[in-house]
């Protein structure tokens, strides 16, 4: 089965075609990162118009990547939630439209899910990706890391999960991208962090880490505890303005704060991870989302996991569309109700 994967959640336009949820034939993605910058974080009114810039010509370069036209389609998979309003828009009216004008049956994807999904994408001929050898066997656990997200879920099969938990108030994603302002990095926040760390100390600063719910995530505390150690650093008090605090660190403050944060930061998820390994034994563990290309993440679940664990590649760890098409392709297999392309709406605080 052949599907094309939509993906427009937030600041990636990203189409894909996937062959049984396992190969993957194309896989292109444009992103507005750049555009974004300058804000320091996603503007949803400028990433939602990139998105109609870019979607039809990246349907078509998919198309060309895989050498395959519309009558060797046999289903649309889009991304409907979770996700920016204005952007899921956008891939679900262009899905809906296809769906309707090639006569091709729809399906809706939940964009967190789609994540999880990635790590089943074992084979491809496209050059530049580093895959897992083998589909993960259930019952697994799932790490899900990205922007908007920080989940820890059980997974029996596909579509039989349970929540185990998640942040109760930033994602992680989020908490990097945040530190990364208060320190002077650039947008994305997760790589700058990443990279910033390797000349720092991960020692220096000992961030105290939230108490919460047995899977429960919080990012908000840490990310304060940041900003008042750089206050401090710079000998002011708690009034003195965040965003003037980056041009008064200088560089190796920034990169000891960037190494303490993130090693705290990913023991907090790697913590919770095993705990959840431990009391629900699962035969493998997957790490989704933007977040799981972190090395440090790696590094961590590689010393601290009794399994060995495998990766997806970076590419794949952000948003794309082939991740959409590989769950597309699962809940086609598993008769899951076909969307109707003139009603299809948005979910843009759709949960697990
Ligand atoms: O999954 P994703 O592309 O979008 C969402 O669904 O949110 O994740 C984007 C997030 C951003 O917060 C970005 O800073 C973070 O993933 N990220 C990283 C790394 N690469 C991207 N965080 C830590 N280390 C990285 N190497
Ligand atoms: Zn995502």
């Amino acid at each position: 089965m052949n599907v094309l994967g939509i993906e427009s959640s937030c600041d990636e336009t990203g189409v894909s075609i996937v062959v049984d949820g396992q190969t993957m034939v194309s896989n292109v993605v444009a992103s507005s990162l750049e555009l974004h910058r300058y804000y320091g974080g996603v503007v949803p009114e400028i990433a939602a118009r990139s998105h109609i810039h870019s979607i039809i010509p990246v349907i078509e370069e998919a198309f060309k990547q895989a050498k395959m036209g519309w009558k060797d389609i046999d289903v649309i998979a889009v991304t409907y939630g979770a996700g920016l309003g204005g952007c899921l828009l956008v891939g679900v009216m262009t899905a809906r439209t296809l769906a309707i004008t090639k006569s091709k049956p729809i399906y809706a994807v939940n964009h967190v899910s789609g994540h999880v999904s990635a790590n089943f994408i074992t084979k491809t001929d496209l050059s530049g990706y580093k895959l897992p050898q083998k589909q993960p066997d259930f019952p697994l656990l799932a790490l899900i890391v990205s922007g908007g997200h920080s989940q820890l879920v059980y997974y029996k099969s596909h579509f039989d999960y349970q929540l185990l938990g998640q942040t109760k108030d930033d994602a992680i994603g989020e908490a990097f991208d945040k530190v990364a302002k208060i320190v002077g990095l650039p947008y994305p926040g997760g790589p700058s962090i990443a990279e910033a760390a390797l000349q720092g100390n991960p020692n220096k600063y000992n961030f105290t880490k939230a108490r919460m719910g047995k899977y429960d995530f919080s990012f908000s505390g840490l990310k304060t505890a940041v900003l008042r150690l750089s206050q401090e650093l710079i000998g002011e008090d708690h009034r003195f303005p965040s965003y003037m605090v980056s041009d008064r660190l200088n560089s190796s403050q920034k990169a000891d704060i960037a190494a303490s944060f993130q090693r705290v930061a990913i023991e907090t998820v790697v913590d919770k991870a095993l705990l959840a390994y431990r009391e629900f034994g699962p035969k493998t563990f997957v790490i989704a989302g933007g977040v799981a290309s972190n090395l440090e993440l790696r590094k961590q679940i590689e010393t601290r996991f009794p399994i060995e664990v495998s990766y997806t590649d970076p590419k794949l760890c952000t948003d794309n569309g082939a991740m959409i098409a590989s769950l597309g392709y699962f809940q086609a297999k598993s008769n899951f109700e076909i969307a109707n392309p003139y009603t299809l709406d948005i979910k843009p605080g759709l949960s697990m």
